[in-house]
């Protein structure tokens, strides 16, 4: 009886054994996913409740391009400047010439929604995609990337985090 219990203990110690590494990894995940917890509650800005209404004299066109007007949705106030977002209306009709310009964005997270009309943009890696009223895209951090046509109409949601993100220009 007591060879076997002591048979049942070492066997016990021998899966204990296999088992540690895994338990170390685990171990090291929990501190890392910790860490970052930590690191994102530091990071982390007190929101407000914020509401933006459609009006025309919103569309402001002192934006980055001037061939697009641009309705901020006031989120990069109400966030500290965790992201920006913004309706933009491309005046048209596209000028290629003053449009078509390879450029990247630094940000951590950019996505776009089609409200109205269509545009066409290249993508490094991804090629050439015609976007229509619906159609929505994430451009993965610092894509270079260009615009190549758009309809007269066209409208789109864009959201991007941080709010302050930096657009490097890489065609004149
Ligand atoms: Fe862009």
């Amino acid at each position: 009886m007591a060879r076997a219990k002591s048979k049942v203990r070492a066997r016990a110690k021998k899966i204990e054994v296999r088992r540690s590494p895994v338990r170390a990894g685990a171990k090291a995940k929990a501190k890392t996913k910790g860490r970052a917890k930590a690191a994102t509650a530091k990071r982390a800005k007190p929101q407000k409740f914020a509401v933006s209404r459609l009006r025309e004299q919103d569309f402001k066109t002192d934006g980055l391009r001037a061939y697009a007007q641009y309705r901020d949705l006031g989120i990069n106030d109400a966030t500290g400047g965790l992201a920006v977002a913004h309706v933009i209306r491309l005046k048209g009709p596209c000028d290629p010439k003053e449009v078509s310009k390879l450029h990247l964005h630094k940000a951590d997270f950019q996505m776009i929604y089609v409200l109205n009309g269509t545009i066409t943009g290249f993508f490094e890696g991804a090629g050439v995609h015609t976007m229509k009223t619906g159609d929505a895209w994430l451009q993965p951090p610092s894509i270079k990337h260009k615009v190549l046509d758009y309809s007269d109409n066209c409208e789109l949601l864009e959201i991007v985090l941080p709010g302050n993100f930096k657009t490097v220009e890489l065609e004149t």
